[in-house]
């Protein structure tokens, strides 16, 4: 997967696609003007205060700010990060992006589309025999004896392969793909030299990345018993890795997932788990793909969540994989908690059981990843014994080197004490004792959000040095500049693009100079695919002027003197130095004269 994208195929991309086209979509438009406005889609209103532009490809609510151009309304609206939702325009408009990996070719990538167009054309297939009530009479009895609906079942896409031994591959020789190819997909296998459909007398299940492709399958037969006829049969199949088909770097379920309004995602082990759990409400749920977690995953989730709640089955081995879990997650940078469900032995079984209310109340409940490690340590040892004891505290205190917070340390090793009747400042010695031995020595890192917190904390302290009017004046200025060579040239011999006030600002200046000194006039839309986050709307209020933003060479010129007025004000104000003091009001003086002398 490339991460990087060059400018140039972006541009192709933003060209190719037209961001009124595409926000119709969502949004009914009307034409108001120069732009088309409706109501917002990302948050409630009765009047249209959303404005979409044509000429400047961007969007702009003057509700709630949502602001941006159409890649980052890809990303707001499919919750894609900004290279998923450059593919998904890509796609759109049948751009192919080089991989910036050195064995792409076009050949691969042709394969590639050639595999997702079967995996299409099987989910199909698989969704019509399920559908038949002939051939799919059994798998429908199969869903309802699970309680899975039929909506559920057209909102997963789920399907039939019947157990015929070539209906596939023929449905696919008529739409145009060779056997070869279809083995390639992980379709089809061949078995003493003959080739038959890999998936057969199986519930489907297809597998669906973020972007909407189908990758792959899983496949359940449709009985409990683990052999036939002296044959072991696995309970699920899954697709073979294949060029689009990754274990390691999908989750079933996560193309719905990122949907939901959750912060968290529950992450647990069966694809029934989470069709179950959907089903009765919960969006937030992925699973794995018959495989252990990876990082590639991990990451993946926390791409879209804040926390990963582990609800792994309640057997042995699940509670051995949720431990590695919450390793791979902590690698990944990310935070879990563990939710624990009493007498069943799945997410699945337990809905069926208690409801949802009380899986709700479950995952209220999920205790935090050391919680949970500290609780399977006591579990192995009987603490009213001294042995237990130390026993106990010896291995919880190896969790407890892994703890990166502080106050979470510290507030570990107290519950411990309290726990087991040793003091706190043994239990502490002994961490000290394990961090100096153990090559992981690590002083209590800053966390993610105490670093965040600070910048932010910063910022705003800079900004107060900066006044509203010095910041209107700089947005309108570079509002303006961007549309007007003439402009341009007016502001560019008085202010230089890093004596803007925000670093937002800074950079837009720099793009609109680099491209006027480029012989090429600015493109709004393009420079804001270099922001992110909340930066987006600074950045696009910059350009997303409406008639009061319209303005001629007189207007730069009492732009221009504005910012070079405030900004000696607010060096007038925090200066100490007498002499230098001085010089500033003289400064301010000719400023003032020369503002008269053109104003006459
Ligand atoms: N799995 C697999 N191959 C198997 C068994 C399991 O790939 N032979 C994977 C599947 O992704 C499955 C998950 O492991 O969804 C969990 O397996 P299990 O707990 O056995 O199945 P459930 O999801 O609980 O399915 P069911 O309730 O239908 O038994
Ligand atoms: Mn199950």
């Amino acid at each position: 997967m490339p991460r990087r994208i060059s400018d140039e195929i972006i541009s192709n991309i933003c060209d190719e696609n037209d961001i009124i086209d595409y926000v119709s979509q969502y949004v009914t438009l009307k034409k108001t003007g120069r732009d088309y406005s409706g109501l917002c889609p990302f948050h409630s209103e009765k009047s249209p205060s959303f404005h979409v532009s044509r000429e400047k490809q961007l969007f702009h609510c003057f509700g709630c700010g949502a602001s941006g151009n159409l890649v980052q309304f890809v990303m707001r609206t499919e919750n894609l990060d900004f290279v998923d939702a450059l593919k998904l325009l890509a796609d759109r408009a049948g751009i192919v992006i080089p991989e910036d990996d050195e064995n792409f070719s076009s050949a691969d990538h042709e394969k590639k589309k050639r595999i997702l167009a079967m995996n299409k054309y099987a989910a199909r297939f698989f969704y019509d025999c399920l559908k038949d009530p002939k051939t799919g009479q059994n798998a429908q009895q199969y869903f309802k004896k699970r309680s899975i609906s039929w909506k559920t079942i057209t909102v997963y896409g789920l399907g039939y392969a019947s157990d015929r031994r070539d209906v596939l591959l023929k449905y696919l020789a008529s739409k145009g793909f060779k056997t070869d190819e279809v083995v390639e997909a992980g379709l089809a296998v061949s078995r003493d030299g003959r080739i038959y459909d890999k998936f057969r007398d199986r519930v489907m299940f297809p597998i669906i990345d973020v972007r909407g492709n189908v990758i792959g399958f899983g496949g359940r037969i449709m009985h409990n018993n683990k052999e036939i006829n002296g044959y072991k049969i696995p309970k699920y199949l899954n697709s073979p890795e294949t060029p689009v088909f990754d274990k390691g770097r999908n989750l079933f379920s996560l193309n719905l997932a990122k949907n939901s309004k959750s912060s968290d995602i529950i992450l647990c082990e069966g694809y029934m788990d989470v069709i179950s759990v959907y089903q009765a409400g919960i969006q937030n749920i992925v699973a794995t793909l018959g495989t252990a977690i990876t990082e590639n995953q991990a990451k993946l989730m926390l791409r879209y969540a804040g926390e990963i709640l582990i609800c792994y089955d309640s057997d042995e081995a699940g509670i051995k994989a949720a431990l590695r879990a919450i390793d791979i997650i902590a690698d990944a940078g990310g935070r879990s908690r563990v939710i624990r469900l009493n007498n069943a032995k799945d997410p699945d079984e337990y809905i069926n059981k208690n409801g949802i209310e009380k899986f709700r109340e479950a995952v209220k409940n999920a205790i935090p990843a050391t919680e949970f490690k500290i609780s399977l340590i006591k579990n192995k040892y009987d603490i009213t014994y001294t042995n237990g004891k130390i026993l106990f505290i010896d291995e919880a205190v190896d969790v407890f080197t892994h703890l990166k917070d502080a106050v979470e340390i510290d507030a570990y090793i107290t519950k411990t004490a309290e726990d087991t009747g040793i003091s706190r400042d043994a239990i502490f010695s002994k961490y000290r004792e394990k961090t100096s031995k153990s090559s992981y020595k690590k002083i209590p890192n800053k966390t993610e959000y105490q670093k965040k917190s600070a910048q932010r904390q910063r910022e705003t302290e800079k900004k107060e040095r900066v006044s509203a009017s010095l910041l209107e004046a700089e947005k309108r200025l570079l509002g303006l500049i961007s549309q007007s060579k003439k402009l341009y040239k007016i502001a560019v011999s008085q202010i230089g693009e890093a004596e803007f006030s925000t670093d937002v600002y800074r950079r837009i200046a720099k793009s609109i100079y680099d491209s006027y000194s480029n012989g090429m006039p600015p493109d709004p839309a393009m420079i804001l695919n270099a922001f992110s986050g909340s930066d987006i709307s600074e950045a696009s209020e910059v350009f997303y002027n409406l008639e009061i933003y319209s303005g001629d060479e007189a207007t730069v010129r009492e732009l221009l003197y504005t910012i070079k007025l405030e900004k000696l004000n607010i060096r007038i104000s925090t200066e100490t130095d007498a002499a230098i003091l001085a010089q500033l009001f003289t400064e301010r003086q000719r400023l003032l004269d020369e503002k008269n002398t053109w104003e006459e």
